[in-house]
């Protein structure tokens, strides 16, 4: 996610604003910039650069830039690739109105449009840059003014920062569901992403809640909400060092980022489903719907996690869309005899865009002239490049190695597709609405899971000698079992196995005793009563089992040790739910056994290499 830092007071110098800046880097981001209102010659100075935070600093060495107001920014791309002219700070025709902006404006398409007809010139393809040039027609001297007819045009996700040539002593911030505090100091002020960025200059701020908005002078601050009633704010005390507040008091940035699944969730989603009619909104497909229509089969090619996603994707398609679909590892489908055509609609799935074996299958399907789409999570990346239509994920990045909120963001956009293409063909208004509605209510059903973290914990802490498992799974929930052994193994070093339950009989039944507990994926779905047969073949032999079962099914109690709840969802949509237990499970037995769940031994977060 992108990092903002403001300043406002009796310092002129930048470094306040670099140092601050390098204590967000963690949040990850792809290029940085600066503003800076220059008393003297009465302008604005404008500075960025591509990559780390160390390029604008190089940029900045010997400017001599100096004075304040200022800002400070680095950009996680959502909206416009990772370039100079992309990066924020923004600015309007007259290089009067400076904006940074943390978050996706959904309606900026219909804004620049108008905007541009009234002769405004945009320089950059991002989202945020509808927002200075708003700025610049409502402005009438008075910066907070402006501000306050803006916002209301604005519909999405946002936090920003914005200072002004030609009301040069104030920097205006506003809070609409994108983090934002303001940093409290003797005859200073700043406006940051979160705390880590201020906490070297004041441990004193004030956290901004959605809808305020916060004017800063020299002199002081006030605060008010959108209907421009005053707010008394009560002061906070940082009690973090940086590397926690990086964390955002989590222990882990694993944690931190399972934490993320409804916001994760919501961001995949977000102006993306039109529940009146049952339908999916894919911009990125926009220019393609017909491509579409016509496509008769589909193949998914991914790796690790994103492949596990893949896998259930599969499930959705065939249910939504009737087609036939096969799922493959990208490293065994560049050395397979490839049997598709034009017909064929290739799926690559990669967070990071950048797996080299998923880039290798990509560039083997463009060579065959296949239509390739792209479900990722990282801008402007290789994969995202490659492709020729492409369906975002807006996780926000991910730090940790271990793949977790970005599952779930892909997952719910393996939905939408899903709903998409088979809204295209037989699906009907009322299934289309009811997946829609039942999509829309996810991040909430996530967040009831995440607030069980302390049961889960229990249980982890019961099985935490255990070094071998077996997850077992039907339908849906077979390619979550998969992601809940590969996660066990990756951050606990716990040899993990999972396969279909119908599979157990078939020779690995043979491993189960009182030592070996079985974790099984057992929602209340199609497939409920085969898995509970499963279930018993492993109990009849002393086995443990602990279950993932559907909230209110009071009766799994009789077969299982253990039981971690989801609540109830439309079976296609359970695998959204039954991986967050999973993967707290893995994260509190990594813990426990004193790995380093952030950074496991032997892997990387992005396998860059065949
Ligand atoms: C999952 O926890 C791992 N980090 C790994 O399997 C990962 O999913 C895989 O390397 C694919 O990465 P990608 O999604 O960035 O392509
Ligand atoms: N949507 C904006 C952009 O793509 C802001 C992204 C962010 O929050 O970093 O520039």
């Amino acid at each position: 996610m992108c990092g903002i830092v403001g300043y406002i007071g009796k310092q002129k110098n930048i470094k306040i604003g670099l140092d601050a800046l390098k204590r967000l880097e963690y949040r990850g981001y792809d290029s940085a910039g600066m503003a800076v209102y220059n008393q003297e010659k009465k302008r604005v100075d404008l500075v960025r650069s591509v990559g780390r935070v160390a390029n604008l600093e190089a940029k900045l060495e010997g400017m001599g830039l100096e004075g304040s107001p200022f800002l400070f920014y680095t950009r996680w791309a959502t909206h416009g690739a990772a370039t100079e002219e992309n990066c924020h700070p923004h600015r309007d025709c007259k290089d009067s109105m400076f904006v940074v902006h943390n978050g996706i404006i959904e309606n900026y398409l219909e804004l620049k449009e108008r905007l541009v007809a009234n002769g405004h010139e945009f320089r950059s393809e991002t989202d945020t840059e509808v927002i200075p040039h708003l700025l610049e027609e409502f402005f009438t001297g008075n910066l907070e003014e402006a501000v306050r007819k803006v916002v209301p045009l604005l519909r999405g996700a946002f936090a920003l920062a914005v200072i002004s040539r030609d009301d040069p002593q104030k920097l205006v911030a506003v809070r609409f569901s994108a983090p934002l505090l303001i940093g409290v100091a003797e005859g200073e002020y700043l406006v940051a992403s979160d705390p880590s960025a201020v906490v070297t200059h004041t441990d004193k701020v004030i956290y901004l809640e959605d809808r305020e908005i916060a004017v800063l002078t020299p002199l002081g601050f006030a605060i008010e909400d959108f209907s421009r009633r005053a707010i008394e704010k009560a002061m906070s005390t940082i009690d973090w060092n940086v590397q926690d507040a990086q964390k955002g008091g989590y222990e882990h940035f694993m944690l931190k980022e399972i934490m993320e699944h409804p916001e994760s969730i919501t961001n995949a989603l977000r102006g993306r489903l039109n529940t009146e009619e049952g339908l999916a909104l894919l911009g990125g497909l926009d220019a393609h719907k017909e491509t579409m229509r016509g496509m008769e089969r589909v193949q998914v090619l991914a790796c690790g996690s994103a492949y596990l996603v893949g896998r259930a994707g599969e499930y959705m398609l065939e249910e939504c869309a009737g087609m036939p679909v096969e799922v493959d590892t990208a490293s065994e489908f560049r050395y397979r005899k490839q049997a598709f055509d034009s017909k064929t609609l290739s799926v690559f799935i990669s967070q990071s865009g950048e797996t080299a074996d998923t880039i290798a299958a990509l560039k083997e399907v463009k060579e065959k002239g296949g239509f390739a789409l792209g479900v990722v999570n990282v801008v402007g990346s290789t994969v995202a490049r490659g492709v020729d239509a492409g369906v975002y994920a807006h996780s926000g990045p991910e730090i940790a190695v271990a793949a977790t909120k970005s599952i779930t963001g892909q997952l719910a956009v393996m939905a939408l597709l899903s709903l998409f293409l088979g809204r295209q063909r037989q699906m009907s208004l009322d299934a289309g609405k009811q997946i829609a509605r039942e999509l829309a209510s996810l991040p909430d059903l996530a967040k009831k899971i995440l607030e069980t973290g302390e049961h889960i914990r229990g249980i982890a802490e019961k099985y935490k000698t255990c070094r071998n498992f077996f997850v077992i799974g039907r339908k849906y929930s077979l390619p979550v079992a998969f992601e809940g052994a590969l996660k066990l193994k990756e951050v606990a070093y716990v040899h993990a196995e999972a396969f279909g339950g119908g599979e157990l009989k078939h020779g690995s039944l043979a491993l189960i005793d009182e030592g070996f507990p079985t974790i099984a994926v057992v929602p209340s779905d199609s497939v409920y009563e085969k898995m509970i047969s499963n279930i018993q073949e492993i109990r009849a032999r002393k086995g443990p089992v602990i279950a993932i079962a559907t909230e209110g099914n009071d009766a799994i109690g009789q077969f299982a040790d253990d039981v971690m709840y989801i609540p109830k969802t439309l079976e296609m949509l359970s695998p959204v739910l039954s991986v967050i237990p999973l993967q707290l499970f893995a994260y509190y037995a990594g813990v426990l056994r004193g790995c380093d769940v952030d950074k496991p031994k032997n892997i990387a977060k992005s396998v860059t290499v065949e």
